[in-house]
């Protein structure tokens, strides 16, 4: 981690990714959408698109249009709908239409301002549009700040499944201002919380004994809580990604409870269960395989389920959902492999790795522990 000074002086964060000659900057700070040198390497006469939706810019893109505008930059603008239900190829289209329209080539950059689902789509259409354009995020969710704006994974939806059409894309740049979390739901700021979570039950205990210790101020949105917290979750994240860039490896733990989460997603509908909330439950029901297997003690699982709904997280799977109706979705996971299916479970708190062991009746008997009867 390095600490830099901003244009007033103030002490920021940064993390970097270290990829050779795709390394990219993280920035973390109160404040940072202000400040002119916080969008670097974009320069006078660079052209920008930015695509938002109409909630995050109601908030924010006259903020970041005028810093821009300030750098000498040309601004252009497009806003898909808002939510999960958008996160299409429809959605992707629009921003292609914006950007022929506008005649942005080649030398333009996207900006995804919002929060993971724009920064997938925009990171997708910056993948294709002309075979490859810069792009920068700047996430405005506190799920996006510690989790998807970083790495690169970029997609939209299919109705048959989530994130299945998409591309692996390095944005040059990571703008984290953490102003933009107090205009944020509670129940996001939750949902966010669940990706933090996740990231000390795979990888580090102690980072999970803070949270026990500070989840409180978090879900309160104290600053210097906030800022030490995104900056582990970046750091962590940041050194998986450079190990493991497109997901040969270990970068897959990073999906600890997903297999479980994204079935519920799919199942309610994109955008009824938030992605954090299925996630939340989907850590339970991978804790709980995890000690069906011998691996996690009854106080573990019990731990991770009351900092979970300390963060005011869900920890019990829909009321309309059996566990049998799980199975379609988890057998369409992208870990799937030779007809296997692959989950993240865990040695210990802060120990994960990939399982092909459990059997149906394991997984079903997992996932009834958090059912409601
Ligand atoms: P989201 O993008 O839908 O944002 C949640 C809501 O908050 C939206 O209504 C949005 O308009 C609003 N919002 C955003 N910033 C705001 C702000 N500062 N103030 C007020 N409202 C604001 O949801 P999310 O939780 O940020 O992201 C979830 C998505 O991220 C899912 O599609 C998930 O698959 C994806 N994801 C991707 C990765 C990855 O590695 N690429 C990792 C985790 C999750
Ligand atoms: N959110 C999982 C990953 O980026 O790999």
């Amino acid at each position: 981690m390095i600490i830099y000074s901003n244009h007033k002086g103030q002490d920021m964060l940064q993390v970097n990714v270290e990829l050779k000659e795709r390394r990219y900057p993280i920035i973390i700070g109160a404040g940072l959408l202000t400040d002119p040198q916080s969008y670097a390497p974009l320069k006078a006469g660079d052209k920008v698109m930015i695509v938002s939706n109409p909630t995050v810019a109601e908030h924010y893109l006259a903020t970041v249009q005028d810093t821009l505008t300030e750098l000498g930059c040309c601004v252009d603008y497009v806003l898909i709908p808002d939510g999960e239900k958008y996160k299409t190829l429809d959605s992707l289209n629009m921003i292609f239409t914006a950007l022929l329209e506008k005649n942005h080539n080649r030398d333009t950059t996207l900006i995804a301002l919002g929060g993971g689902v724009i920064g997938d789509v925009a990171g997708y259409a910056a993948a294709s549009y002309q075979r490859g354009i810069r792009f920068i995020q700047i996430p405005t969710t506190l799920l996006a700040q510690v989790d998807s704006s970083v790495g690169g994974k970029t997609a939209v939806n299919h109705p048959l499944g989530k994130n299945m059409i998409g591309a692996f894309y390095q944005p040059i740049s990571v703008i984290i201002d953490t102003n933009s979390l107090h205009t944020l739901a509670k129940r996001e700021v939750s949902a966010g919380l669940a990706e933090v979570i996740k990231y000390g039950a795979i990888f580090d205990l102690a980072f999970f004994e803070w949270l026990e210790q500070n989840i409180d101020k978090l879900v309160t949105l104290d600053q210097n809580a906030l800022e030490y917290c995104i900056q582990r979750c970046c750091q962590l994240k940041a050194d998986i990604v450079a190990r493991d860039e497109t997901e040969k490896g270990n970068r897959a733990l990073l999906n600890l409870g997903h297999t479980f989460g994204h079935a519920i997603e799919a199942h309610m509908g994109y955008g009824n269960w938030l992605h954090g909330e299925g996630v939340s439950v989907g850590m339970l029901e991978a804790a709980e395989l995890s000690r069906i297997l011998g691996d996690l003690t009854e106080q573990d699982v019990a731990r991770l389920e009351k900092l979970l709904a300390r963060a005011v997280l869900p920890t019990i799977s829909p009321d309309n959902m059996e566990p049998a109706e799980y199975l379609p979705y988890m057998w369409r996971d992208k870990k799937v492999l030779g007809g296997q299916l692959r989950l993240i479970l865990l040695k210990s708190l802060g120990q994960a790795y990939v399982s092909a062991q459990a059997t149906e009746a394991q997984v079903l008997a997992a996932i009834e522990r958090f059912t409601q009867r």
